[in-house]
């Protein structure tokens, strides 16, 4: 079993993503680290230690991380899209676990340096943590065996500026370090998530299958309303458990060698994700970048996984 960080800002998304890593038996999570981003970290952290609890998982734990960005105040969170607390207006009760009293950084620089396997490390809100990590503690860094980022766009413009993706326009410049940094990189960004959306139908399944399905589709419920109102699809596009699956089974998604880089100015295009699609590249720093997904089994692993099948 692989073991897995997840760095995370829950969030819908997010938390169906750490139920996916707790229903898949090919990863071991090992550490929640959070940051700020759908909502403040006071409240993705609680949200973490909550939707761990709801999986019967509160022994894994959860260390706070970043509070706000690197350098630029952060204009306005998600909670329009997940809710005023995260999670879509369902409240999961407490959890009896406290929150590790170590930084995100400490805790995930002492799991990479005292890991025998190499660690994937799934980074699914603003990538203020894994900045920090690379400034404070580049060697734990440097053993990270699998970054699976999600955000950025290629093709797809942006969904909270014409130009940029959430989680990158939230922190811009540790999205700039992190894509610099040489690490084994994949970008899971809207042009792979976008196209994948999780129905009513899915949903249904496994909201029948037991109480952690039942609460993952009440936290999913006011998303599919919005997804609904805001953009007319009967489903919703759940980013962070496409990045997941990918960090669960490599190769879910193809991706190709490319080099990206990030407009960190104060322009319309800030957190644009600039992906040179010219060819692959061959350089230290390029990323590989997801561009193509089979949304339909995607969906079913997601749906499967989380039915308990
Ligand atoms: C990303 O933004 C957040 O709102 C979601 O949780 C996801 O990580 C998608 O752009
Ligand atoms: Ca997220």
């Amino acid at each position: 079993r692989t073991p897995l960080v997840i760095d995370t800002d829950p969030g819908i998304d997010d938390a169906l993503a750490l139920l996916l890593a707790l229903a898949s038996p090919e990863v071991d999570l090992r550490l929640v680290t959070t940051v700020h981003g759908n909502v403040d970290l006071t409240q993705t952290t609680e949200n973490a230690l909550r939707v761990l609890h709801l999986a019967g998982r509160s022994d894994v734990p959860v260390a706070a991380g970043a509070r706000s960005p690197l350098v630029v105040p952060v204009p306005r969170r998600a909670g329009h899209v997940h809710g005023a607390a995260g999670l879509g207006g369902v409240e999961l009760p407490p959890s009896p676990a406290a929150v590790d009293p170590r930084p995100a950084v400490v805790a995930l620089a002492e799991l990479l340096m005292s890991s025998e396997q190499p660690v994937t490390v799934a980074a699914i809100g603003p990538w203020t943590n894994i900045a920090l990590l690379l400034a404070v503690y580049p060697d734990a860094a440097a053993r990270i065996g699998r970054l699976v980022l999600m955000g950025g766009s290629a093709t797809r413009g942006g969904n909270v500026t014409a130009a940029a993706e959430f989680n990158v326009w939230a922190d811009p410049e540790a999205a700039a370090v992190v894509l610099g940094a040489g690490l084994p990189t994949v970008l899971v960004g809207l042009d792979v998530t976008l196209p994948t959306v999780l129905g009513e139908a899915g949903i249904a399944r496994f909201a029948a299958a037991g109480p952690v399905g039942a609460q993952a589709a009440a936290i999913l419920r006011q998303y599919l309303d919005h997804a609904r109102d805001a953009y007319g699809t009967d489903g919703v596009v759940v980013h962070d458990a496409l990045a997941l699956t990918e960090a669960i089974a490599p190769g879910t998604l193809t991706t190709v060698r490319r080099d990206v880089v990030v407009d960190t100015g104060p322009g319309a295009g800030r957190g644009q994700t600039l992906v040179d699609r010219r060819a692959p590249s061959s350089s230290p720093s390029a990323v590989q970048v997801a561009e193509g997904v089979d949304s339909a089994a995607a969906v079913e692993f997601l749906v499967s996984r989380l039915a308990g099948g």
